[in-house]
């Protein structure tokens, strides 16, 4: 059965007989488990109607570039950054020739250069048009900056004439977007990946903690999973759920996260440490609820037990990626956190934008690596994270 669930996938619809299609398709992708928005051009709603797309998927329909009541519930900068795959659905040439353009003239062309997801193009025109040697020039201009070509299919067209150019059917256009998520890369590899917050005793009521909600660890985790790999999160208390293709354990305390983790990192074959972890506990935490006596109180602190550097400091170690939050000089700190808890690769990211937001940008800090600024939703940057983390397994020999 497809399987697409809480992907994020933005219809986009573009003004062509076949737009009377996404009706079928959106219901597929639902009920594949997709979570879908759609943007229309002002064309398509000529042949389908907002409200039939409301409908069947369960959100408001975006339609205008400068709409103050759609920016209100999802500004189309953030739509962009919230999709894992946009699928533009039916392409028109005139759709296609815009976006080889890279035009922002409405709200469709915009997200497609604002989105830093996946983008699939599923073309529908006419036989002459599609034979066009200018539709043909930007469809190659097209597939070198990355956008996928689902389609077209041959056959009898809308026009009357028989030809390339029908839009692939919707069975086949959910088939294929399900296979974009699906790349089996990491089959064969554990994950060990920590995540969330940790809590540090002060008092039966009291802790200390922070603002990390578990989002990052859970995308990473997820997306690790869908791409084949034996996935272990531990993590701190946080309010998330997570596929059944993820073993979780739950910790409270960093002591608590130190030996979840070395009970199972030795057969692991990379280590992720997102996890924001409380760098120091109350030395003495007291068995009863402290009386608020005075007008200040004071609390001696200890050290914690550093988890990733312990896990870089393993015989036969696995691949060890770290992360930092950090609220200034981001790039040195990044690297000088590299180095010191020797890692083999660190995603750095400024702490006032990362902690508990669904997006992230963050910069790839490695010995080997270029550096470069991922961004966009924690899903489609884990995909990309794990891309890297990949092509650098597969070259490293292990001990
Ligand atoms: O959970 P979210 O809301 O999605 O937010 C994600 C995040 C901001 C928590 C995540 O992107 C992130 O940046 N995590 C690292 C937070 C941090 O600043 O860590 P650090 O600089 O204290 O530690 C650096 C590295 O050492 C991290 O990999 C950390 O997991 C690890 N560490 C730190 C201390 C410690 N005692 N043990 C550790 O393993």
């Amino acid at each position: 059965m497809l399987s697409l669930t809480n992907k994020r996938i933005l219809l986009g619809i573009t003004g062509g007989i076949a737009a009377y299609k996404c009706a079928e398709l959106t219901r597929l992708f639902v009920k594949a488990g997709a979570l879908v928005r759609v943007a229309m051009t002002k064309a398509s709603t000529e042949f389908i109607t907002p409200l039939t797309m409301q409908a069947l998927s369960g959100n408001r329909v975006s339609i205008e570039l400068l709409d103050s009541e759609a920016e209100g519930a999802m500004g189309h900068i953030e739509l962009a950054k919230w999709a894992d795959l946009v699928l533009i659905a039916p392409a028109t040439a005139d759709f296609i020739a815009r976006t080889t353009l890279g035009k922002a003239d409405d709200l469709l062309s915009t997200l497609i250069l604002a989105t830093s997801a996946p983008v699939a193009i599923a073309p529908a025109m006419n036989q002459a048009m599609w034979g066009n040697i200018s539709t043909q020039t930007n469809l190659e201009l097209l597939k070198q900056k990355s956008f996928y070509l689902f389609g077209p299919a041959e056959g009898q067209q809308a026009c009357g004439d028989v030809g390339l150019g029908r839009m692939l059917e919707p069975e086949e256009l959910a088939r294929r977007s399900a296979e974009l998520f699906k790349n089996g890369e990491l089959a064969g590899l554990t994950f060990i990946i920590t995540g969330g917050p940790t809590r540090e005793k002060i008092d039966p009521v009291r802790f200390i903690t922070n603002h990390s909600s578990g989002k990052m660890a859970q995308a990473l985790g997820t997306e690790a999973a869908n791409a084949g790999a034996k996935v272990t999160l531990i993590s701190g208390p946080v309010n998330l759920s997570y596929p059944d293709t993820i073993n979780i354990i739950e910790v409270e305390s960093a002591d608590d996260m130190l030996e979840a983790v070395m009970s199972c990192v030795k057969k692991s074959d990379v280590f992720i440490g997102v996890a924001a972890v409380a760098d120091y506990r109350p030395a003495e935490p007291a068995s009863e609820k402290i009386k608020k006596d005075g007008n200040t109180l004071n609390l001696k602190l200890v050290k914690n037990p550093d988890i990733i550097s312990k896990v870089s400091k393993l015989k036969d170690k696995p691949f060890v990626v770290g992360f930092a939050a950090e609220t200034e000089s981001i790039v040195e700190n990044g690297k000088k956190k590299l180095e010191d808890k020797n890692l083999d690769l660190l995603f750095a990211n400024n702490a006032t934008e990362t902690f508990d937001s669904d997006y992230i940008s963050t910069r790839v800090i490695s010995p080997l690596l270029k550096e470069e600024i991922l961004s966009g939703n924690k899903n489609t940057v884990a995909r990309k994270m794990l891309n890297l983390i990949s092509a650098q397994i597969k070259t490293r020999i292990r001990k």
